[in-house]
C-alpha cells in the first residue's frame, strides 16, 4: 500500500459539504478543518502541517482508483469532470479513472486492477446494483476502503463498501409525479384521462429502480402507464424506442425520460412524427438530471420540467476521504439536496447552473 500518513490541511477551495445524515445537503461549501492522522510521531502538528501541494511535491499522494459507469450522458461527462478537477496532485491525490462503457464487466476489472495496483481508496459508480459482493469481499481482503458515489450496490453484507453518496433516486421519481399532478391540476385537467410512456434508464440501474419505483407510487387513478422501456440512459436509444412508442401508441400525453439525454432523443423523435411537446405542445415531456441543456430545452420551449439529479460529487467525496484519512467517521448512507425546475423557472435560473 501506498497509504500516506500525514497531517492534511483540507483546502478551503473543497466545495462541499459531508452530510452527517440521510437527507442533509451537501451543495455548500465546507469550513476548511484540519485533521490529524496518527501515529503522532508521523504526523506533524496541524498548524506545521504541510500544504496539499507539497505533499503532492514529495509524491506523497493518496492515491484513487475511480471506476466510472461510461460517458453516456451529460450528467456522466460532468461528473467524470468533477473528479477530474477534484482529484489533482495539487489537491494531494493521484486519480487512476477507468471508463467502463457501461459494462459491469468492465468495471469489475477496473477494480481488481486498483486493487493489484494498491490504491488507497477506490471509488465506484456502480453500473447495475447486483453483482457486486465477490469484487468488493476481494477489496475488503487488500484494506481497501470503497466508496460507492452516485448509484448504489445491492450486497448481503454491508461492510463491504465504506459509505454512498449521492442523489435520492426515489424521491426525484416521486416529485416528477408530483409535478405533473400539480401541472394537469393548474392545466384543468385533473380528471382527464392521461396515457403516459416511460423512457427508462440502464435496467438494474439505481437511478433507473428508483426513478420507476417513485414515479410509479405517486401514480393518479386517472393515469395509464402505456409502456415502460429502456433507452440505456443515451439520447440515441432514447430516440429511436421514443419513435417505435410513438408508432405504437397514437394517443400519448406524456413522457417520462429518466434522464435529459433520452428527453432530448424523445423531443426529437416526437418532432420528427409531426407533433410537439413542452408546455404549448402536444406531449408533456418529464426528465431527470437537470443539466444545462434541459434548460435550453425548456427555454426552447420543448421540455416541460427537468428533476435535478446533482453530479458534483467530485469534492464530496473528496472530504470523505479526508475525514477518514483523519481517523473520522462518515454517515453509511448520505443524500445530496436536489430540486424541481418547472420550464416557467428556466430562464432566471439557467445562469447559476453549474453543469
Ligand atoms: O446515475 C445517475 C444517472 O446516470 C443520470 O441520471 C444519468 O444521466 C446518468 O447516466
Amino acid at each position: 500500500m501506498k497509504r500516506k500518513v500525514l497531517s492534511v490541511l483540507l483546502s478551503a477551495a473543497m466545495a462541499a459539504t459531508l452530510m452527517t445524515g440521510c437527507g442533509q445537503a451537501t451543495s455548500e461549501p465546507a469550513p476548511a478543518a484540519t485533521e490529524e492522522a496518527a501515529p503522532a510521531e508521523e504526523a506533524a502538528p496541524a498548524e506545521e502541517a504541510a500544504p496539499a501541494e507539497e505533499a503532492a511535491a514529495e509524491g506523497d499522494l493518496i492515491v484513487v482508483g475511480y471506476a466510472q459507469v461510461g460517458a453516456e450522458s451529460d450528467w456522466r461527462t460532468a461528473n467524470t469532470e468533477s473528479f477530474k478537477t477534484e482529484f489533482v496532485e495539487a489537491n494531494g491525490y493521484k486519480l487512476i479513472f477507468d471508463d467502463a462503457q457501461q459494462k459491469q464487466e468492465n468495471q469489475i476489472k477496473a477494480i481488481r486492477s486498483f486493487i493489484q495496483q494498491e490504491v488507497d481508496y477506490i471509488v465506484l459508480a456502480p453500473v447495475v446494483e447486483t453483482g457486486w459482493d465477490t469484487v468488493l469481499q476481494e477489496a475488503k481482503e487488500a484494506g481497501i476502503p470503497v466508496i460507492l458515489s452516485d448509484r448504489m450496490v445491492d450486497v448481503a453484507d454491508d461492510s463491504l463498501y465504506e459509505c454512498w453518496v449521492g442523489g435520492n433516486f426515489v424521491k426525484e421519481g416521486e416529485d416528477a409525479a408530483g409535478w405533473l399532478s400539480e401541472y394537469l391540476t393548474t392545466q384543468g385537467r385533473a380528471d382527464e384521462a392521461i396515457n403516459i410512456v416511460t423512457l427508462q434508464g440502464t435496467i438494474g440501474a439505481s437511478a433507473q429502480v428508483g426513478r420507476t419505483e417513485g414515479f410509479a407510487s405517486k401514480m393518479a387513478d386517472t393515469w395509464t402507464m402505456l409502456d415502460m422501456q429502456t433507452g440505456e440512459f443515451t439520447q440515441s436509444k432514447g430516440q429511436e424506442v421514443m419513435e417505435s412508442f410513438l408508432k405504437q401508441y397514437p394517443d400519448i400525453d406524456v413522457v417520462v425520460a429518466e434522464n435529459d439525454n433520452m428527453a432530448f432523443g424523445a423531443i426529437d423523435a416526437i418532432k420528427a412524427a409531426g407533433k410537439t411537446c413542452g408546455p404549448e405542445g402536444d406531449v408533456i415531456v418529464i426528465s431527470f438530471d437537470a443539466v444545462k441543456a434541459a434548460f435550453e430545452s425548456m427555454i426552447a420551449g420543448d421540455m416541460n420540467v427537468t428533476v435535478e439529479c446533482n453530479p458534483l460529487h467530485g469534492p464530496r467525496v473528496s472530504e470523505i476521504i479526508q475525514t477518514l484519512e483523519g481517523g473520522g467517521t462518515v454517515d453509511k448512507v448520505m443524500y445530496v439536496d436536489e430540486g424541481v425546475f418547472p420550464a416557467e423557472t428556466a430562464a432566471d435560473i439557467i445562469g447559476e447552473r453549474a453543469y
